[in-house]
């Protein structure tokens, strides 16, 4: 009798989800890449079909220096009208393909890049997958001098509203600005609560993917690559 297999470790699904995704890389077109540590296994598979793409657009430094460094191309976002595909991971997915995301303080370009893309297709490990979104502390961009006030805001709405640090000093994103993460939020409407929040003074952008939902979700789980659409 064979001793049973060892459950995979959440790296393991996270390389099973990032190797999926090739799938829905078309050869010639150029790729919309994500951020995070799921991304980086996708990219890690993708550099085996580097001779068959046009290239790919980077939603962050730390994407494009992964990219670059084996070997892709990347691409301006601006000299592209369109991408086929956009892949990236999720801090939340839910049940509609609605997500929370940021925690690699990624979100705004990451939103940029989604924006352009004709499909959204989320790889995550099953840990991802929530009933509701609110669970992980919602990142938020913000230029500094609103930080104060949009923490307000959200204790308003019942959140706690942390500045999120890097070797004890305000972390930066590559837009130059900070990162809040909220906690304690419910958000039950992510549609509404994304537009409400975006126009509050001081928000660059605001972790809920909802406007930018994902319509395929690549979910590693014990029993292998389960495939969600919204
Ligand atoms: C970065 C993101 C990531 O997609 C999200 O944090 C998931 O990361 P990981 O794949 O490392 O769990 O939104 O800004």
């Amino acid at each position: 009798m064979t001793a049973p297999s060892a459950p995979m470790t959440q790296d393991e699904l996270k390389t099973l989800v990032g190797q999926a995704a090739l799938q829905y890389v078309r050869p010639g077109e150029v790729v919309g890449v994500g951020t995070g540590s799921t991304v980086n296994k996708f990219i890690d598979a993708l550099a085996g079909m580097k001779d068959q793409i046009a290239g790919a657009v980077s939603s962050s430094e730390a994407s494009t220096q992964r990219l670059q460094a084996l070997g892709i191309t990347v691409l301006d976002a601006n000299s592209v009208p369109s991408l086929g595909v956009y892949i990236d991971g999720a801090d939340e997915i839910d049940g509609q393909g609605y997500m929370v995301k940021g925690g690699g303080a990624a979100l705004t370009r990451e939103k940029i890049v989604a924006a352009l893309a004709r499909q959204f297709v989320c790889i995550a490990d099953a840990s991802k997958l929530v009933a509701a979104l609110g669970v992980f502390p919602l990142p938020v961009e913000v230029i500094p001098m609103a930080a104060g006030q949009i923490t307000r805001r959200f204790a308003d709405l019942g959140g706690h509203a942390q500045l999120r640090l890097k070797d004890g000093q305000p972390l930066v994103t590559d837009n130059g600005q900070h990162i809040l993460d909220v906690h304690g939020l419910q958000i039950t409407d992510p549609l509404a609560f994304e537009s409400e929040v975006n126009q509050w003074p001081g928000v660059v952008t605001v972790g809920v993917f909802a406007h930018q939902k994902a319509q395929v979700c690549l979910l590693g789980t014990a029993d292998g690559v389960r495939t969600l659409t919204y």
